[in-house]
């Protein structure tokens, strides 16, 4: 592994970015030659960098990335949770898309969360989702993988039974979870006393997070690792742990859920098409409904490939038609997407060129307002729009292999720590997916919304893991955490590669902007990890062109790599714990 000559790339970002004040040292590109794992945690990472170094392929990397991950970043990810991933297959050039969204339990009605607040619905049985992450790990090692499905669990074994140091991340958003409960008796947040023993000091008076540094040991979760070793993933959908999983959920301290046996033993990983948008003799390809990400960053690609984006990542002209297509992105997303297994969607028309030009056309150089959904061609169920989003731990894995191979995977449990409650004897933490759904089922005018609930059926979500490919061949690998940010997020790091040139790390440091057909956000300058500008000058010259405009933190976690004639180029996420490994 090496990294970008300093001066060089300081060079780069300078030349790049006209309002750049000034810049301090900032995280530089990682090069290799010949495999690359990004994740946003060291230790998950250095897994990653292990399987790939003992010839492993990106699909056996992964699944030591991930057991590692649901161990020392539990806030994001884990075993009771679910992802999507795109693979693209080395030797045929094949890309596949893999959906292992949660599930409604098929006793989930429309009506579960009307008239339930976020965080009520959050902290409770009721937005547990059948996980999908265990059974993805075994489907995409099947497929894919060179190594012994047993071989996969020892770095997260060796962690999980000698134990890793709690990271300042997991501290600070347990103790901000603790805070918003009335007291350390009477608690929403870790209401779970496996989870609240497990996460902080258990006091009954001054309850705390377990302190950032303090080495800590999950010899449940090794015990989960060791079944899954011995039985596959059969180990999380049935027998004891599936047993633990629905008592977990149907015991809820709060609000006991649903979900049976019968739903985890049915739950499988669907395979589905790829979608993908040409931009620039590009084609970007992601995960398709359940997810509206690949439409969304698609729309956005395809509504700014009319215009000239200038040289200036930050710039003003830049910055208002990137919001602009945001807006027009999010009004059809909110509308259309939802399970196209239960509802249909109109994919290929959302995409269409001319319905793009047409979306394309309604751009002025003032902020056009909350964007209308448009009619794209095809077919589409009469649905009304959704009308929140209540999105908010989550985490982006990047990896090549040398065999040429990559895979895209964005994997989650949700919200911060999913819906609080630990697995009994598991060591994991369960998802609250569910409240990816729209709350109510209809709309005012009493329009059924497409992603209202229905009995196992999956959230719509805005996980992009993506892979861009030029003439067949992978170019650039990405994708972020962020809720329904995410979208802008990982559209943004393919314009700031593609069209302004920066390397991955660049594209990652530059502060992020976006509109999800609200305010225009701007990212706050944060020093040594994004390059400073000056915010305020650029959010009066938008507030000139009548945006409103917010400016605060906009914490993406990109995972970014680019494939060049000369090897990969890493870029990692330091708004969180990201790192690049390799050789
Ligand atoms: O599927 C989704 O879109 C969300 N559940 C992702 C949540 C998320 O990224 C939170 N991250 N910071």
């Amino acid at each position: 592994m090496r990294r970008l000559a300093a001066g060089l790339a300081l060079a780069l970002v300078a030349a790049a970015a006209s309002p750049v004040i000034a810049q301090d040292a900032l995280p530089q590109a990682v090069t290799t030659d010949r495999e690359m794992v990004v994740t946003a945690n060291p230790l998950a990472t250095a897994a990653g960098e292990d399987m790939l170094r003992r010839g492993g392929t990106a699909a056996d990397a992964m699944v030591a990335v991930q057991t590692v991950l649901g161990l020392v970043e539990p806030q994001s990810s884990g075993l009771g949770g679910g992802a999507f991933l795109v693979w693209y297959d080395g030797d045929t050039g094949d890309l596949t898309t893999y959906d292992a969204r949660e599930k409604a339990p098929l006793a989930a009605t429309e009506d579960r969360f009307v008239g339930l607040g976020f965080f009520t619905a959050w902290q409770s049985g009721l937005s547990v989702g059948v996980p999908g992450t265990p059974r993805l790990m075994e489907v995409v090692h099947d497929e894919h993988g060179r190594k012994n499905w047993n071989s996969l669990f020892t770095d997260a074994n060796l962690l999980a039974r000698s134990g890793f140091e709690v990271t300042a991340r997991t501290a600070d958003q347990v103790n901000a979870l603790l805070a918003l409960n009335p007291s350390c008796t009477d608690r929403l947040f870790f209401r779970d006393p496996v989870a609240f023993a497990y996460f902080t000091n258990g006091s009954a008076t001054d309850c705390a997070a377990v302190p950032a540094g303090t080495r800590i040991r999950n010899r449940d979760y090794a015990d989960t690792l060791q079944a899954l070793r011995r039985r596959g993933a059969d180990a999380i959908y049935s027998g004891d742990l599936a047993a633990s999983i629905v008592d977990a959920v149907q015991t809820d301290p709060a609000i006991p859920g649903d979900m049976t046996l019968a739903d985890l033993a049915a739950y499988e990983v669907i395979e589905r098409e790829p979608v993908c948008e040409e931009y620039r003799g590009h084609d970007v390809c992601g995960m398709g409904p359940p997810s509206s990400g690949a439409l969304a960053v698609g729309q956005i690609l395809g509504i700014l490939e009319g215009f000239d984006l200038g040289d200036d990542p930050l710039g003003e002209d830049f910055v208002h038609l990137f919001a602009q297509a945001g807006r027009l992105a999010f009004a059809d997303r909110n509308l259309y997407v939802g399970d196209t297994d239960f509802v249909t969607v109109p994919v290929e028309g959302m995409l269409d060129d001319d319905y793009l030009a047409s979306r394309a056309a309604l751009i002025t150089d003032v902020d056009m307002g909350t964007a209308q959904p448009g009619t794209p061609p095809g077919e589409f169920d009469p649905t009304g729009p959704q009308a929140t989003d209540t999105e908010n731990g989550t985490s982006h894995v990047s990896i090549v292999d040398r065999y040429g191979n990559a895979l895209s995977m964005t994997t989650t449990i949700e919200s911060s720590f999913g819906n609080g409650v630990m697995v009994d004897g598991g060591g994991f933490l369960l998802n609250n997916e569910l409240t990816d759904f729209s709350f109510s089922p209809v709309t005012a005018d009493g329009q059924p919304v497409a992603n209202r609930v229905q009995p196992g059926k999956r959230p719509r979500s805005s996980m992009s893991p993506t892979i861009v490919l030029e003439d067949g061949e992978v170019v650039l690998v990405t994708g972020s955490p962020g809720g329904s940010s995410i979208i802008g997020y990982t559209a943004q790091s393919i314009v700031n590669v593609l069209d302004f040139g920066l390397d991955p790390q660049q594209a990652v440091n530059v502060p992020h902007h976006q509109n999800r057909n609200g305010s225009t956000n701007l990212e706050a300058p944060i020093p040594g990890v994004t390059w400073d500008y000056d915010v305020d000058a650029l959010a009066a010259a938008l507030e000139a062109r009548g945006h409103p405009v917010s400016i605060g933190a906009l914490t993406s976690g990109l995972s970014v790599i680019q494939v060049t004639d000369d090897g990969f180029v890493g870029g990692a996420d330091h708004r969180r714990d990201g790192t690049v490994g390799g050789r």
